[in-house]
């Protein structure tokens, strides 16, 4: 069988963790193949919610295996964190969760250096998460970084160098910090980490491949944040598009399957970078209120706009998408004209092709739609779709010729709808 993968095709937050739960049922593995706690999942079920950040969001549909691939960046006190909030919800994990050795250890010190970093940057900070992500993956890249596997040979050795070299870097910057106090729950979290089964991960998913067993692929992020091909140098530290899913998890290209490319029915934004189609009015503001679109990691508020079909055919491309999946439809319920960006227009001229920068000069051209001003909160079927809702769909698709298969009408479980109309 092959590696399915679900991907967010914008600047993530697309409802990513809702729908790999949703798919979960048909499959047998479930992976993360990068990114870090900088993603936040949210997953609505039976009254419950859940934020995962690190955990793939298979672990709530009985029993599959749920992995945490080699191209993933973690960090053990969060993931102590996230695994304690689990099981005090009733969810054990450690007989059904497998971390690959491979995977890179974020260290304390990366969250300093993000830190320093940032604010050295100024006005042209990124707005990360904070997390560590990047000056992780940097180590991952400069050959200097610690995997999970390590933890398992003299650890205390490895981590004292990896430190000192941080606090060498550190000492270039006017940053104050207490590294102690860090390093306790860092500790604390290796020990966590200890209790579960760390794998040679590529071994295990091309052995259930071979079995015929389905794996599904969850990203983090989106595209528009992959390090190639995002909004450059506005992006996270990974490569967030399909390919990652193979060099993440250890997969041929040849085993890549369905590409599940999501979205949401307008797009946000959270943290620094351009975002053409950004709207700062109330159409915006009425994005965020009705999309709660408050970060599930940070709490910040998201920048919200409407669609941007040139960014989304781009990402198609790059990704290889076979079936796109609409996020957040609801939110645009009560809109009476919906508008979707068709082209921008860079020094006068007009192009669908995603230009190299959009910092500057990019102005979106859009084409308007009819709302549907229906409450589709309550549906159960795309019987019941509003006709100025299929047309809405019938645009999406003609402009980047994939269909859309999946719907979600609101953040639970049950608010999605499967569409079997070609
Ligand atoms: P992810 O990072 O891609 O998994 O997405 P997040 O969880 O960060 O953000 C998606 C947010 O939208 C979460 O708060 C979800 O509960 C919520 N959500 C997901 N699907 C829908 C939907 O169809 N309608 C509404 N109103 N909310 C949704
Ligand atoms: P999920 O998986 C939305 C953004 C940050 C910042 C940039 C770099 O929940 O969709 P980083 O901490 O990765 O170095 O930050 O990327 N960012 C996200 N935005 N959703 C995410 O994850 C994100 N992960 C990182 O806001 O702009
Ligand atoms: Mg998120």
């Amino acid at each position: 069988m092959k590696v399915d993968v679900l991907l967010g095709l914008q600047w993530g937050d697309e409802g990513k963790g809702k729908i790999v739960d949703v798919l979960t049922p048909d499959y047998d593995l479930i992976s993360r193949f990068q990114g870090g706690p900088n993603a936040g999942h949210t997953l609505e079920f039976e009254g419950q919610k859940y934020v995962l950040r690190s955990v793939p969001s298979g672990i709530f549909q009985g029993g599959k295996i749920n992995v945490i691939g080699n191209g993933v960046v973690l960090d053990p006190a969060l993931f102590k964190q996230e695994i304690e909030g689990l099981e005090a919800s009733g969810h054990n994990l450690a007989e059904r969760l497998y971390v690959s050795k491979k995977a890179h250890l974020i260290l304390p010190t990366h969250r300093l250096l993000d830190a320093a970093y940032e604010s050295a940057k100024g006005s042209a900070k990124i707005g990360t998460t904070g997390k560590g992500i990047g000056p992780a993956y940097t180590d991952k890249v400069s050959r200097n970084g610690l995997r999970v596997g390590d933890i398992l040979c003299n650890f205390e050795e490895k981590y004292k160098a990896a430190v000192a070299r941080h606090k060498e870097i550190l000492s270039h910057f006017d940053f104050e910090y207490d590294l102690e106090s860090i390093e306790k729950d860092w500790f604390e979290g290796i020990e966590k980490l200890k209790t579960f089964q760390f794998i040679d991960s590529e071994f295990i998913i091309n052995d259930i491949l071979a079995s015929g067993k389905k794996v599904l692929a969850e990203g983090a992020q989106g595209t528009m944040l992959d390090i190639d091909f995002g909004s450059y140098p506005f992006v996270t530290s990974s490569n967030t598009i399909c390919a990652g899913a193979c060099t993440g998890l250890g997969v041929s290209p040849k085993k890549i399957g369905e590409v599940y490319g999501i979205f949401k029915a307008y797009c946000t934004r959270v943290g620094s970078g351009p975002f053409p189609t950004e709207l700062h009015n109330e159409e915006g503001d009425e994005m965020r209120r009705l999309g709660n679109e408050f970060g599930s990691v940070t709490g910040r508020p998201r920048r919200c706009g409407w669609i941007d079909l040139v960014a989304l055919k781009y990402a198609v491309m790059i990704n290889g998408v076979s079936q796109l999946i609409m996020m957040k439809s609801d939110v645009l319920d009560q809109f009476p004209i919906i508008k979707a960006c068709v082209a921008y227009k860079v020094n006068g001229e007009e192009t669908d092709e995603f230009p190299f920068d959009i910092t500057e000069g990019v102005e979106p051209v859009y084409a308007e739609l009819p709302g549907w001003k229906t409450d589709m909160t309550g549906m159960q079927s795309e019987n019941e779709f509003p006709e100025e809702f299929n047309n809405y769909i019938d645009f999406l698709e003609d402009y980047l010729e994939v269909p859309v298969k999946i719907v979600s009408v609101g953040p639970d479980r049950a608010q999605t709808i499967i569409r079997y109309v070609e």
